[in-house]
């Protein structure tokens, strides 16, 4: 499995830190914030990995990333995003390096405090389709939100509802077949002039071909506001010393 990590964009909701670097480079307590989806990928066993940077700054990236030996890995792969086109267009860059293999995309603005390991064991056995990870949160309504069924099953995502149909939101993590590519294809520009990844994965729930896990241990999306970045170094600072 190929993994994917996102981190283009011009980080408009954390202005005006990201005005002279880019969001995913701000420190997350001790270590710039594209570290922590590195080392969850490569924990899990993902050692082919391509960065799909954008905006001003890219080059920082690779002064920083090299070829990935801190992390273990012999090499990185690169990609630009040169619009700002949205979460599926940046994934559909990747087709290339992708090669037909399974894909896992990590947004490089979240971080997880568990490991990957069974959730990506599992998505390897899974024949076909797309699995996501949802976590439950008090306040949803800045993400893709789970609409379930009686039997729990996911029957709709909604992103950013102002009347959310669940607490569970969409975690930035997602696991696709190599039909991804095919299907971002498909997809128009939403009202924010993107390619949604909410469209994606509606797309795979209508053939009955998206899966989902529960992601246990804490979940922050680090790029959501000002606040929320900020949240996200208190909690990864504690879960740190409390691990040492
Ligand atoms: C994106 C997705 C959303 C998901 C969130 C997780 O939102 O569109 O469905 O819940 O990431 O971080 P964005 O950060 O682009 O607003």
């Amino acid at each position: 499995m190929k993994g994917v990590i996102l981190a283009g964009g011009l980080g408009r909701r954390l202005h005006p830190l990201t005005k002279i670097t880019n969001k995913h480079l701000l420190p997350i307590y001790d270590e710039p914030m594209i570290y922590y989806p590195i080392k969850s990928l490569v924990e899990a066993g993902i050692d082919d990995i391509m960065i799909v940077c954008g905006g001003n700054h890219a080059g920082e990236f690779l002064r920083l990333l090299g070829n990935g030996r801190e992390f273990g890995l012999k090499h990185l792969n690169y990609a630009y995003q040169e619009h700002e086109g949205g979460i599926a267009e940046a994934l559909g860059l990747c087709e290339h390096f992708a090669d037909k293999d399974k894909v896992i995309v990590f947004l490089g603005d979240n971080i997880i405090g568990s490991s990957l390991k069974n959730i990506v064991e599992k998505f390897a056995k899974q024949s076909d389709g797309a699995r996501i990870l949802l976590k439950e949160v008090d306040d949803p309504t800045d993400y893709g939100v789970a609409k379930f069924n009686e039997s729990k099953d996911v029957i709709q995502i909604i992103e950013k509802p102002e009347m959310p149909p669940s607490n569970y939101a969409v975690v930035g993590i997602y696991m696709y077949d190599s039909n991804v590519f095919d299907i971002i294809r498909t997809l128009n520009p939403s009202a924010r002039g993107e390619l949604e990844i909410t469209d994606v994965n509606n797309a795979y729930l209508k053939e009955n071909k998206l899966k989902y896990s529960i992601l246990e241990g804490f979940w922050a999306d680090a790029g959501a506001s000002v606040e929320a970045y900020y949240q996200t170094v208190h909690i990864v600072r504690k879960f740190k010393i409390d691990k040492n």
